[in-house]
């Protein structure tokens, strides 16, 4: 497959903990270019915005809050088949299911607070990438 570019973010749980150089590690390992990166934080109505494709999911508020809970590392990511790679290497939603050496398995604590987020297809990753960085930063 051509390459092609994915939107993750380093979500607060994994910042708080320290384990966001270890979480880009394993991202650089697997084989992706960090095209862009930032460290920033959301407020509640920029999470919610985010989200909305989840709006109507009883988790919403809990997720959102969470979210906005503190600082986080929003990247674009680049390989070939990256969309499909990245969810491989992050694991499962919840880390009780997620397969050993995922990242999810390695820094997540609970299905709430999984410690990494990433496209889960073309349209998501063009809407993310679009929500967090302008163009003149995606060299
Ligand atoms: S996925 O990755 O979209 O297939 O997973 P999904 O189960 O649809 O979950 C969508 C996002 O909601 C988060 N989530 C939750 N947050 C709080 N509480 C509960 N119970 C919960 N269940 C799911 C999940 O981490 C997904 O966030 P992202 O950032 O997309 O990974």
């Amino acid at each position: 497959m051509m390459s092609q570019r994915t939107f993750s973010i380093v979500k607060p749980d994994a910042v708080r903990n320290g384990h966001t150089g270890a979480i880009l590690a394993e991202i650089e390992k697997a084989g992706f270019k960090i095209v862009a990166i930032k460290k920033m934080s959301l407020s509640v109505e920029q999470a919610e915005g985010f989200y909305h494709v989840h709006a109507e999911r009883p988790f919403f508020g809990e997720l959102t809050k969470f979210m906005a809970s503190g600082p986080i590392f929003p990247m674009v990511l680049e390989k070939d088949n990256a969309i499909a790679d990245l969810r491989k290497v992050m694991g499962a939603t919840n880390p009780a299911n997620a397969e050993e050496g995922t990242i999810r398995k390695k820094f997540a604590t609970s299905i709430g607070e999984n410690a990494i987020h990433g496209s889960d297809a073309e349209d998501t990753a063009a809407f993310e990438i679009g929500y967090f960085f302008a163009g003149y930063e995606l060299k």
